[in-house]
């Protein structure tokens, strides 16, 4: 499945660009504006607000904006998927920058809001989301509250923590969010910032949290137990504008599939998934098989397919898998049904 970014943002991206002195065309002078703040951001050194200035706020806008937007539409649906949306709720936002999170929910989750605060230090970020809502008109602008001070807000039942791509610039995890019933957390795929995740995870279970997804257990991550650097990601395919990959063109990284690790939580416990897990790994090609890791409790196991059995299925990751019995050798679980199938994303999730 590719995922696209909306047509509909397009023409809003277009207006805000040219208020900032650029056009959605000049895809040249984009790409170079869209390089210089991907090695700001790669060089970890986090400055306090992008978005006093024209030039980045224009390369987010055509750039990071899409792909996060897609990010987080991918990681909602998959929590959709196991039933996560599922009554209204108060959405806080740490870190809220132009919106994505955000429109990313209103275009794909159809549960109802009571009100939204966004917790975002950058008043021109917020002055930006106010403009995409308003011209979208997508959501009661009224129920909408904007903070730029890191204050803690008053949550209750039907809080809602979600955080994407933020939490990374702060200095540690916000300590408030933990009394928050649900949360929803997307990071960048990178080593250190998604095993920060992973031990978040194991520190919610400890406090009367459950975890939705993409874990279908509540054991330890067996990623954190059983390796010291490796760490949990999610890897989709998609559909850019046509305009998107005339900036590409000048870019060095070239975007047909998105990485990005996430993290569902809640209070109330998920659906039970015996015998369900989760792809986690690419397949990868080995000496005499092939291998694909999978997730379904604390232990660290693999899809293995010995080469005699002939080419492997094609198992997206990401998705949720059935496996009744199977033999286990050491960490490998062999001798697979031909039939495997993975659950598709547009099918919910039943045990
Ligand atoms: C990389 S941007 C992500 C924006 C948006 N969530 C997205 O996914 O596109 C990170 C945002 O976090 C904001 N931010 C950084 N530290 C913050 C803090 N301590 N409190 C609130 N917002 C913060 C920055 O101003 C920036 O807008």
């Amino acid at each position: 499945m590719y995922l696209k970014f909306p047509v509909k943002y397009t023409k809003i991206i277009e207006k805000l660009l040219s208020q900032l002195g650029y056009k959605l065309s000049d895809s040249y002078t984009l790409a170079s504006l869209v390089l210089e703040l991907s090695e700001h951001y790669n060089s970890r050194v986090i400055s306090p607000n992008i978005w006093t200035s024209s030039q980045r706020t224009a390369a987010y806008l055509v750039y990071f904006f899409p792909l996060n937007y897609l990010r987080i539409t991918r990681a909602m649906l998959l929590a959709k998927q196991v039933g996560f949306w599922r009554e209204p709720r108060h959405w806080i936002e740490l870190g809220s920058g132009n919106g994505a999170a955000f429109l990313a929910f209103l275009d794909n989750i159809s549960i109802d809001l009571t009100g939204a605060d966004f917790i975002e230090l950058s008043k021109e970020a917020n002055l930006l989301m106010y403009e995409f809502l308003k011209q979208l008109n997508a959501f009661d602008l009224k129920k909408c509250t904007w903070h730029n001070q890191p204050l803690p807000l008053k949550v209750s039942q039907q809080s809602l923590f979600i955080s994407s791509y933020a939490i990374n610039e702060l200095s540690q995890f916000p300590l408030w969010a933990g009394t928050c019933k649900d949360h929803f957390i997307i990071e960048p795929s990178l080593q250190e910032t998604t095993r920060q995740l992973m031990n978040w995870r194991q520190k919610m279970l400890e406090s009367h949290h459950y975890a939705w997804a993409p874990c279908t257990h509540q054991e330890y991550c067996p990623l954190i137990k059983h390796s010291k650097k490796d760490w949990c990601f999610d890897r989709f395919f998609i559909d850019p504008p046509e305009w998107f990959l005339e900036i590409e063109k000048f870019l060095p990284m070239k975007n047909t599939s998105l990485t990005y690790s996430y993290l569902a939580l809640s209070k109330e416990p998920p659906l039970k998934k015996e015998k369900w897990g989760r792809i986690i790994g690419d397949t990868l090609k080995e000496k005499g098989k092939h291998r694909q890791a999978f997730c379904r409790s604390s232990e660290r196991e693999f899809l293995s397919w010995l080469k005699k059995e002939g080419q492997p299925p094609q198992l997206p990751r990401g998705h949720l898998l059935y496996l009744n019995s199977v033999m286990k050798k050491g960490s490998e679980l062999r001798h697979l049904p031909n039939d495997l199938e993975t659950l598709d994303l547009d099918k919910p999730f039943s045990p």
